[in-house]
């Protein structure tokens, strides 16, 4: 088959990370007879220093004429205690999301039996961990109206969903859960929040479509704390854009590292793939940077955008062989030797 990926590298490790997801997509590619045409184009920070613009019109129209989109990583140091900078890197990140209507964003977490070691969780709390969130997108807070008043005294951001964004999340969710063990998690504040009430009464309505799928109901605070203590009484949850943004973070901690966690969003159309971590500034071009959520984030391209299991799983096949056998950058140190962010990705594409 043949495919056009755009490729947005982004700021800081991404650039790095994203070669190394090149590299052994490729070799992917040439094991199983694809074609893989990368169309890279320029986002976040980057974007901003060349054309002003952190999502510009160029890139959109690049991505959304593509057959999914492999992004690295947002975000720079110059502007995260500048308040008042009219353009942020992250800006660009909020803006293609919603501009290409990915309004699901599927982050899984798993543990891996050579790294059970590395979560600073004890090891028996966190063996066999594979649980999946669904994290809603392009809604809540992030979108709601945000700004100022009284002379800029006070600072307001509404969250605001509707009944229709929470049904087309929670759709992904049950269907998810249906694929797996059918239980269902909606994370929410429904004792505090009218839109996380909106949330529950929507989700309960949909129960009786997906009779099979054990749905339970909880506060966010307390999934917060039973998370890491009890990771596998958990399969599949869904929640709003905050709340999932906050435990994917939390949840990283039972993978032993957040270079490991790849994620995907989705929405009508076209998906995105990319690593749940950040752009990590302090690491760039140090070569030292984990690429493995990024190759990961590769793997979900082949399974979910391309329908493409057996070169997604020859991707987690020698991942999991780098792993066991030491082939891992600093952050997974077990006291022997480490590689550089090149020096793996070169091992994987050339061990696939
Ligand atoms: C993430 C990131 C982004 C988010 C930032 C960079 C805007 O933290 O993808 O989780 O908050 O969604
Ligand atoms: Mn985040």
């Amino acid at each position: 088959m043949k495919f056009n990926i755009a490729l947005l590298a982004g700021d800081g490790i991404g650039p790095e990370v994203i070669d190394q997801a090149v590299k052994v997509s490729d070799a992917v590619a040439k094991k199983f007879g694809h074609e893989i045409t990368w169309k890279p184009a320029l986002t976040g920070a980057a974007a901003i220093d060349a054309v002003g613009e952190p999502y510009p019109d160029e890139t959109h129209d690049v991505c959304a004429t593509s057959d999914a989109v492999l992004f690295g990583a947002i975000g720079h140091p110059k502007y995260d205690n500048d308040p008042s900078a009219p353009v942020r890197p992250e800006q660009g990140l909020l803006k293609m999301r919603k501009k290409l209507g990915l309004f699901a964003n599927v982050r899984p977490t798993f543990t891996f039996s050579s790294l059970l070691d590395k979560s600073p969780l004890k090891k028996e709390r966190i063996e066999g961990t594979d649980l999946v969130f669904l994290r809603e997108l392009t809604g809540g807070i992030y979108f709601g109206e945000k700004g100022r008043r009284d002379d800029g005294e006070t600072a307001y951001d509404n969250c605001v969903y509707t009944r229709a964004e929470i049904q087309r999340l929670a759709k992904k969710g049950f269907e998810l859960a249906m694929t797996r063990s059918k239980k269902l998690c909606c994370v929410d504040k429904a004792n505090v929040l009218e839109t996380s009430r909106l949330w529950r009464e929507t989700v309960q309505a949909m129960e009786k479509d997906y009779p099979e799928v054990e749905v339970s109901y909880e506060f966010v605070d307390a999934v917060a704390m039973r998370l890491v203590q009890w990771p596998n009484e958990y399969d599949v949850l869904i929640t709003e854009n905050l709340f999932g943004d906050i435990l994917t973070d939390e949840a990283s901690v039972i993978s032993g590292s957040m270079g490991l966690m790849p994620s995907a969003s989705m929405g009508a159309d076209i998906a995105l793939f990319e690593p749940i971590h950040g752009s990590y500034p302090q690491a760039t071009g140090l070569n030292i940077a984990n690429p493995m959520a990024t190759v990961l984030s590769a793997a979900m391209m082949f399974e979910t955008a391309f329908n493409l299991p057996e070169e997604g799983k020859a991707i987690r096949n020698v991942v999991n062989k780098a792993l066991a056998e030491g082939i891992v950058t600093e952050d997974l140190a077990n006291g022997g030797k480490t590689y550089g962010t090149k020096e793996v990705g070169d091992w994987l594409a050339a061990n696939i």
